[in-house]
C-alpha cells in the first residue's frame, strides 16, 4: 500500500514535470515521449449503441479482453469470445449474459496453433452472416523462448501471426458487413524494438522476452499500415492501439522470479482495465472515427508510434513473410 501510494507520487511528479515542461515555450517532449503525456490525457468515450452488432473478440477470458466484451455487450453487441480455454469462456459468458442479456458465443481456438485458428474462422463464417467489429487481442510475454509446434516462437505466433491469420482469414466476412472495424490490441511495448526479419524465430540471437514482445507488436502495427491500405475504399477500418498499463494476467505464465518482481515493482502502479474496455468501446463505435484507419491509438488518443515501427519498406517484407509463415499466399 504504501509502496503504491509512493510508487503513484513518484512517477506522477516525473511525468507532470515532462509534461509541464511541455506545455512551456522552451521545451518539447521528444516524439518517443510523447506517449507520456498521452498516458496522462484526458480519454474519449463512446455512448453510441452497438445493439445487435457482431463483436468478434480474441482473449476474452481475461484482462483486457474480458473487459472489452463486457463493455462491447453493456453496449448491446452480440459476443463472439475466441478462446483456449472452454472452462474459463463458459464462465465468462455466463457472467457476461446474466449481467447485460446480449447473446454471448465461444469459439475454442489455441493461438500457438495456426490450424486450430484456421478451425475457429471456419467456425465464425458458418455461423455469422455478418462481421461487424473484429477485435484481436489475445497475448502474451514470455520470458523465455518457446517454440509452437508448428516450429514459430510463442509470443510471435500468438501476438501476431494468429491474430494476422484471423483477419486473413474474416476480411470478406468484414467487407460484405461494412461499416465494419478492425481493432488490433497492441502495445506501448512495440517501442521496446526487437523485429530482426532475418531471425523472426529468435535463432540467432539470445532471446530477450521484452524484445520479442516488442517484436511482435512491432510486426502487427507494420501490418496494419499495409492492411489499412489494402481496405481503402472498402469502408472497413483497421487500427491498432496501447490499452493503457492496466493490471491484468500478461506474465503470469513466466517463473517465480519474473512474477515477484512484476507483483511487487510493476503491478501496484497499474490501472484498473476498465479503462481498456471503455477505449475499445470507443474505437468500436464512435462514429467521429468512422473513417479512421491505419492509426495507432494509446487508448483513444492518436498517437505517433516508434520510427521503427512505421518503416514501410520492412512493413512490405513483415506483410511477405506473414504470408508465407501462415501459409496464405504471397500477395
Ligand atoms: N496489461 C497491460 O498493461 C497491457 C499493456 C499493453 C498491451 N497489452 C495487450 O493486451 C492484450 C491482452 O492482454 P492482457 O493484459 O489482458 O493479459 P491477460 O489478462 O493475460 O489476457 C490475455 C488473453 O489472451 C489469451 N491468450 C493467451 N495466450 C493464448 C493462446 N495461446 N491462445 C489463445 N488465447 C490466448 C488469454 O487466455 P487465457 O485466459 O486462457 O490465459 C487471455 O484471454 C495483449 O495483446 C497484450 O499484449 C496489455
Amino acid at each position: 500500500m504504501v509502496s503504491r501510494v509512493l510508487g503513484n507520487y513518484i512517477e506522477n511528479l516525473c511525468i507532470n514535470f515532462l509534461v509541464n515542461q511541455d506545455k512551456s515555450m522552451n521545451f518539447k517532449l521528444p516524439d518517443e515521449l510523447i506517449f507520456l503525456r498521452n498516458s496522462k490525457a484526458t480519454q474519449k468515450k463512446s455512448f453510441t449503441s452497438m445493439t445487435g452488432k457482431v463483436c468478434v473478440i480474441t482473449g476474452a477470458t481475461s484482462g483486457v479482453g474480458f473487459e472489452a466484451a463486457k463493455r462491447l455487450a453493456k453496449g448491446g453487441a452480440h459476443i463472439v469470445m475466441v478462446c483456449r480455454n472452454l472452462e474459463k469462456a463458459e464462465y465468462i459468458s455466463k457472467k457476461i449474459k446474466a449481467e447485460f442479456k446480449v447473446p454471448v458465443d465461444i469459439v475454442i481456438a489455441d493461438f500457438a496453433h495456426l490450424g486450430e485458428v484456421r478451425k475457429a474462422a471456419a467456425a465464425i463464417l458458418n455461423n455469422y452472416t455478418r462481421i461487424d467489429v473484429l477485435v484481436n487481442n489475445a497475448g502474451l510475454h514470455s520470458t523465455v523462448p518457446i517454440y509452437t509446434r508448428e516450429g514459430f516462437e510463442l509470443v510471435f505466433c500468438v501476438n501476431h501471426l494468429s491474430s494476422f491469420l484471423l483477419t486473413q482469414l474474416l476480411i470478406d466476412r468484414l467487407k460484405e458487413s461494412a461499416p465494419a472495424r478492425i481493432i488490433q490490441v497492441n502495445s506501448e511495448g512495440h517501442r521496446f524494438g526487437g523485429l530482426d526479419i532475418e531471425d523472426i524465430n529468435w535463432k540467432e540471437r539470445r532471446y530477450n522476452g521484452y524484445r520479442s514482445y516488442g517484436a511482435s507488436k512491432t510486426a502487427q502495427l507494420l501490418t496494419v499500415w499495409e492492411l489499412a491500405d489494402r481496405l481503402k475504399g472498402s469502408d472497413v477500418t483497421i487500427n491498432a492501439m496501447h490499452p493503457g498499463d492496466v493490471k491484468t494476467n500478461i506474465g503470469n505464465n513466466n517463473g517465480w522470479l519474473y512474477k515477484l518482481f512484476y507483483h511487487l515493482l510493476i503491478r501496484p502502479f497499474l490501472k484498473d482495465p476498465i479503462i481498456s474496455g471503455e477505449a475499445i468501446y470507443y474505437l468500436a463505435s464512435d462514429p467521429e472515427i468512422h473513417d479512421v484507419s491505419g492509426r495507432f491509438f494509446n487508448l483513444t488518443i492518436d498517437e505517433k508510434p516508434a520510427a521503427h515501427a512505421l518503416d514501410r519498406n520492412i512493413g512490405k517484407h513483415i506483410w511477405d513473410i506473414s504470408m508465407q509463415m501462415t501459409g496464405l499466399h504471397k500477395s
